[in-house]
């Protein structure tokens, strides 16, 4: 996959952004964001340092699942703006140097989509193949037992047609059928028209779902449910998700891809390592880039971290090229995780690791959750477990862009409230601040884009016990560097026998030492990380 001369695609050595399009800057004063406010904040997204932006779902949507419902693939939602807008959205993006990828739902559509309101018009509907209708079993209960991720059963019944029709997530979303090669032809041609006007890859939502069983054999119980987890956890996936057929699927959208120049897709894919692997595709042919959300999941421990990355490496397939995520719209935000003075080890982790890295809007300002009360809960998991705190609107609050009313984000009421500390946790308040977590931000993305050691060089594991990782990073011909982070809130040392560090911090969580000489043994405060550019004569 490495391109001849040893350069990289800018998907392998550029840096992703995560905008949530509803959160990122309103232009309207209708308290949602739109594609002309993300225009005017693309000078702030250059001058950060990242290579490209993907965006949740902009296309015309009942909002049921806030665009992951989609009524038409080829438009822009009214609320974000008009095609022209994104035309010229793109444009933008393009002259500054930057990518653009878009969010592709192939999964499921909207039930307010025309297909689906074809489809269920009648069972010799020409469309009624394109989703997944059954007969309910002779007692008239669903057809099998597999569950919503949204709660309750997946089946949705149909007075009209008397069938049910399966849905993976809400009842508005009903899946596609994929075996259908008229509904692969159909997504195939919506990822051409995107393609045709200059996108440059996709995000695919929910890869791993596309295909399921076609005898639809019941799911197994899971054996480690605990009542806190979401309802459809009380089944192992097995027959409803990753299923052999779907990386047939995968390899056709990546022939699609493979039909323009350098553009690329990204999977969402939440399984375990070995699983996830199997999405890169024979000879690199799948998803270019399989998410690994290793760092979303694993307890916050130096030991387990360590391990991981090892474990994730070593399963890499040749020439598969890895990716890091610290956090998205679907997910608790890194600083409410880990705390603000690990957000700090978490980023410089994330831009000191091998692998391309997605930085999800408001990280680099350590954006918190927001704790939305009941009454004002706006996301449909939220809403259909109550009991069970699942709403991921505190990780999809608006962006804090400055002090003033409404965080300059709106001059009206925003969609979901802002957080209390905005006046402290903002854009233009960090830019000012060289201690503050954008600064830091600004200098690893430069101190990585700059250095081929850590943009695209190899990875090799150092040491780690129970509060510190170490590794370094180095690349034929250039500085090598050692990245020293300190995962607990206690001091510690660095002192490996018959290894000699000299070098000179290049950056640090607690700045003072900054640009200073090492001399071994190395320790460190409670919190800190370290990059260390090592003198050609250190041992390591
Ligand atoms: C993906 C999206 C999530 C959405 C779901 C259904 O997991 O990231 O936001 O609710 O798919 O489309």
């Amino acid at each position: 996959m490495e391109q001849k001369d040893n350069k990289h695609f800018w998907w392998q050595d550029g840096i992703i952004y995560q905008i949530y399009p509803r959160s990122y800057q309103d232009s309207n004063g209708d308290g949602v964001g739109d594609l002309p406010g993300i225009i005017r904040r693309l000078d702030y997204l250059q001058e950060l340092g990242v290579s490209a932006v993907w965006l949740s779902p902009i296309y015309p949507s009942p909002m049921a699942d806030y665009g992951y419902d989609i009524s038409d693939y080829q438009d822009i939602d009214p609320l974000f703006g008009t095609l022209s807008d994104f035309d010229t959205l793109l444009h933008e993006v393009h002259s500054r140097g930057m990518k653009l990828i878009l969010d592709l739902v192939p999964n499921h559509t909207s039930d307010q989509h025309a297909w689906f309101q074809e489809s269920r018009s009648s069972r010799s509907n020409p469309k009624r193949d394109w989703y997944l209708w059954h007969d309910g079993r002779p007692d008239g209960s669903p057809p099998n037992n597999w569950l919503s991720v949204f709660g309750g059963s997946a089946w949705e019944w149909d007075e009209t047609t008397q069938q049910y029709y399966y849905h993976a997530f809400l009842k508005e979303q009903p899946d596609l059928n994929w075996r259908n090669p008229e509904v692969q032809e159909a997504m195939l041609n919506v990822m051409r028209f995107w393609l045709d006007k200059g996108v440059d890859g996709f995000r695919v939502d929910v890869m791993w779902h596309m295909i399921k069983d076609e005898q639809l054999r019941n799911n197994p119980t899971n054996p480690n449910y605990e009542p806190h987890m979401s309802t459809h956890e009380q089944l192992l996936p097995t027959y409803s998700t990753d299923q052999a057929e779907v990386h047939d699927i995968v390899q056709k959208m990546r022939a699609v891809l493979d039909e323009y120049d350098e553009r690329m897709m990204i999977g969402e894919i939440y399984l375990p390592i070995q699983q996830l692997m199997v999405y890169y595709g024979i000879d690199n042919k799948g998803a270019h880039l399989p998410f690994n959300f290793l760092l979303l999941s694993l307890p916050w421990e130096a030991q387990t971290i360590a391990r991981a990355i090892d474990e994730y490496e070593g399963a890499l397939p040749s020439g598969g090229w890895p990716n890091w995520v610290l956090g998205n719209h679907d997910q608790p935000r890194i600083t409410s995780r880990v705390g603000l003075q690990q957000a700090k080890i978490a980023a410089l982790l994330l831009l000191t690791l091998r692998g391309t890295p997605t930085i999800y809007y408001g990280e680099e300002i350590g954006m918190r959750d927001v704790p939305i009360p009941f009454g004002e809960v706006q996301d449909p998991q939220g809403l259909n477990m109550p009991d069970k705190n699942l709403s991921r609107d505190p990780a999809r609050t608006p962006m804090q862009w400055d002090d003033s009313e409404n965080a300059g984000f709106t001059d009206q009421k925003p969609w979901l409230r802002l957080a209390r500390s905005y006046r402290r946790f903002n854009v233009a308040t960090q830019q000012a601040d060289s201690h503050s977590m954008l600064a830091l931000y600004k200098r690893l993305i430069r101190l990585r884009q700059s250095e081929p050691s850590l943009m695209t060089g190899h990875y090799v594991p150092v040491y780690s016990d129970h509060q510190l990782f170490a590794y370094l990073r180095h690349q034929e011909g250039h500085d090598r560097f050692l990245i020293l982070l300190n995962m607990s809130p206690r001091p510690c040392y660095f002192n490996v026998p018959n290894v000699t560090i000299k070098g000179t911090v290049e950056i640090a969580t607690h700045q003072e030492i900054e640009g200073e000489k090492i001399q071994e043994p190395i320790s460190l405060y409670g919190d800190e990380g370290l990059i260390i550019r090592l003198d050609p004569d250190a041992t390591l």
